[in-house]
């Protein structure tokens, strides 16, 4: 439609109408086009429903072509659905959660991941994702964790745009292309004591130089849609925030798109105490710039009244209508209302083989090896092995947030192992997945972990242990546990899982762990125990394939952690770009006192972020710069030789760090400025050069301003975020 078409039908619609496009309700508030039961607890009558401009979380084409036909002719304008959804990490073929993404450090992947779901969930029939979350993270107990790309700033910025790319391309009306709704804005990812819809407590320098940076990215980008988040940030609620949402995202940022509210977060201004009714919510809201309010009472209860009153102005309500009706069009909508959906197109691409190969690939590259001593890994297929453990039987590797997929889908580690060529290969459990007596709450399965004799399944592993030559032990948390609302005070395994590795790796020390989780844990049990450590995440649809492939060695595993695995659950938050203190501390914790430090514990992670090996080994000639001097303008080149030391090929992330020596304020410990990674034979080695400019430099001194400041810098090449192979210049 052109634009003057647009503004013409936006001119005729009445203020319901308007309001009504303000409004998202979830798919399941009505059946058959009748409301059900939490509609009308909502107080919503069949009337507001069919003026509501979106739905949430109804899938299928057929289904979606059918409600699409019925809206539109309930619709006084015939204004078509926005259709959208939570299409995290796939739809039908599931790939890793992002945290696991973030640990390829490999953007055009998650690029291609990103359109593989876009192609998927737009063939039945949404047009809206809620993804990707652009929110850094700190604190491993907080479950949400799984659903970011990691602690890092500059990381989860490449990694967000990526997405925004994959899932929009450059033209959203072109097939297979689905609008992104970037979230949670903002500083969701760091509530207090990692507690779930907890307050954020940031300075506004680390919100600004920290958290905002990765939004940014994925604004730039083009996303479509941005989500506020639940939590408060200096004690106001982000769906009340006129500064965040308006200064921030809207004049500083550019965002000119579409902007919803977090599932009933709206309502919740109640809660927080910042609202005392519904229409002080919604006065609030709208005022602070939420143009759609994601399945609460607050904007189809209270929107209209204010306008009427005066206490609105409807220029307000015009510019929210005027953002949802542009998206619409972006996506084709007037001329193609239901966009991609078709079932024979469903039937075409879901779970197709190229799909699945990239789900593959991506699950391979996601893999982080921490430990492999003596070459445990990878397995020899000429000897015999235990497979021992509740996750080889399992088909549920798919993460807390692949609620559209099925796990019929997705093979068993047990079902891909039988086919490989070991002498003999033999299968026990073991033990639970969790502990007896957890409670198991969930969208689609709510139970208590009940687990009959399990000293009977002990036994049984451990005898198996005994006879075999090599044992694998595949561990993890329930796929569950980590997500919305899955917040954890602890860190560790569970206690059934920790008793099962010590009982086998004393009868059989030639022990892998393999361990399948959304968040980093406390392993120091699994480090004391096992010799080699493969962090498998929640791999996906093709996670027990690529998960062979890379354990009998076919493809090397060359993972990085996107996020260190803490020592202890005492030591979160914890993230390698610190601030730099007055009592620096390095040495033996228990001998000395009075530094910034623990008397019982180190302050190192157990694995730091950028940490992973492989099957070779690389080692790294000196940081050589061309310059010893950076002016504004001019570029800087930092360069090593790295070379594969090792018998076999493999892949190294090249890591790039930089510290500012002296600021106005004080400055992080060391700063991720970029990465590249290379893939070398045995032998060969390959010089790599990272450009540094002025803009790299920049963070909010102490008026506040975004700039450089002159002085020295040291810049930091290799493996990991503890490195120390480092070269010095001057910005000028
Ligand atoms: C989550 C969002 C999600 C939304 C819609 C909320 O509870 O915080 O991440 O997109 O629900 O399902
Ligand atoms: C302590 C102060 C104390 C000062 C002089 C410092 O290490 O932090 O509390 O007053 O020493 O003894």
């Amino acid at each position: 439609m052109r634009t003057d078409e647009l503004k013409r039908l936006l001119s005729e619609m009445s203020l319901e109408e308007k309001i009504g496009q303000m409004i998202q309700i979830p798919g399941y508030f009505f059946e058959d086009g009748h409301l059900t039961g939490p509609a009308l607890e909502m107080g919503l009558e069949n009337d507001d429903l069919y003026l509501a401009g979106s739905l949430l979380s109804v899938i299928g084409a057929e289904k979606i072509v059918s409600l699409q036909k019925t809206f539109m002719e309930k619709q006084p304008h015939h204004i078509p659905m926005l259709f959208m959804a939570d299409i995290i990490n796939g739809y039908r073929t599931v790939y890793p959660i992002p945290l696991a993404q973030g640990c390829s450090f490999d953007p055009n992947l998650a690029e291609r991941c990103a359109s593989v779901a876009a192609r998927e969930s737009t063939a039945s029939g949404l047009h809206v994702t809620f993804s990707p979350m652009a929110d850094l993270v700190r604190d491993a107990r907080w479950g949400r964790v799984m659903e970011s790309t990691g602690e890092d700033a500059y990381l989860n910025g490449e990694m967000t745009a990526a997405m925004v790319r994959g899932y929009q391309g450059s033209d959203l009306a072109e097939k297979g292309r689905i609008a992104s709704c970037l979230k949670h804005f903002a500083g969701y990812g760091a509530p207090d004591g990692g507690r779930d819809y907890n307050t954020v407590e940031l300075s506004p320098r680390t919100l600004l130089d920290d958290y905002l940076p990765a939004y940014q990215r994925a604004v730039e980008a083009g996303t479509a849609m941005v989500m506020t988040s639940f939590n408060t940030l200096d004690r106001i609620p982000s769906s009340a925030n006129k500064w965040l949402l308006q200064t921030i995202l809207r004049e500083q940022m550019g965002f000119e798109g579409v902007i919803i509210s977090d599932w009933g977060a709206l309502f919740e201004l109640l809660n927080h105490g910042i609202a005392a009714d519904l229409e002080e919510a919604a006065r609030l809201s709208i005022q602070a710039g939420v143009d759609i309010d994601m399945s609460s009472p607050v904007y189809p209860k209270a929107l209209k009244k204010l306008v009427d009153a005066g206490i609105v102005p409807v220029e307000l309500i015009d510019l929210a209508a005027w953002r949802i009706l542009e998206l619409k069009n972006k996506l084709g909508l007037f001329e193609n209302p239901c966009k991609d959906a078709s079932a024979e197109a469903e039937q075409k691409v879901l779970l197709c083989p190229e799909h699945r190969q990239i789900a593959q690939e991506a699950a391979e590259k996601s893999f982080v090896l921490l430990k492999n001593d003596g070459d445990t890994l990878p397995l020899d297929l000429h000897a015999s092995v235990a497979c021992i453990g509740p996750y080889w039987d399992t088909n549920k590797l798919k993460g807390a947030w692949s609620i559209f997929a099925e796990d019929e889908d997705c093979a068993t580690l047990k079902e891909v192992f039988e086919k490989l060529p070991f002498p003999s290969i033999q299968f026990a459990e073991g033990c639970a997945i969790a502990d007896p007596g957890t409670f198991i709450v969930a969208f689609r399965e709510t139970k208590e972990i009940d687990f009959p004799d399990p000293e009977k399944a002990l036994a049984e592993a451990v005898k198996l242990a005994r006879s075999a030559d090599q044992v694998a032990l595949a561990l993890g948390e329930h796929r569950e546990t980590t997500g919305e609302g899955a917040s954890h005070g602890n860190l560790t395994l569970p206690e059934c899982q920790l008793r099962l590795l010590k009982e086998v790796a004393a009868v059989n020390p030639n022990v892998t762990v393999v361990f399948f989780t959304g968040r980093p844990l406390d392993i120091r049990a699994v480090q004391q125990y096992a010799k080699a450590i493969l962090v498998a995440w929640m791999p996906g649809t093709e996670g027990a394939k690529a998960l062979a492939r890379v354990l009998t060695g076919e493809v090397a595993p060359s993972g990085r952690l996107s996020m260190a695995f803490p020592y202890c659950v005492g030591q979160v938050p914890i993230h390698y770009n610190q601030m730099r203190t007055g009592r620096p501390f390095h040495g033996d914790y228990r001998k000395e006192r009075f530094f910034s430090k623990y008397l019982d514990i180190p302050n190192e992670p157990l694995y730091p972020f950028g940490y992973g090996l492989t099957y070779t080994s690389f080692a790294y000639s000196p940081v050589t710069l061309d310059q010893t001097a950076l002016r504004a303008g001019e570029t800087l080149h930092a360069s090593v030789r790295v070379t594969n030391t090792g018998k076999r090929a493999g892949t190294e992330t090249v890591q790039l760090y930089i510290r500012d020596v002296a600021g106005s304020v004080t400055r992080p410990l060391r700063e991720l400025k970029g990465f590249r990674k290379v893939a070398l034979e045995p032998g060969a080695s390959q010089e790599i050069t990272f450009e540094i400019t002025e803009d790299m430099l920049r963070f909010h001194d102490i008026h506040m301003n975004f700039t450089s400041e002159p002085g020295a810098f040291e810049v930091y090449i290799g493996p990991d975020s503890t490195t120390e192979n480092k070269g010095t210049f001057t910005l000028q």
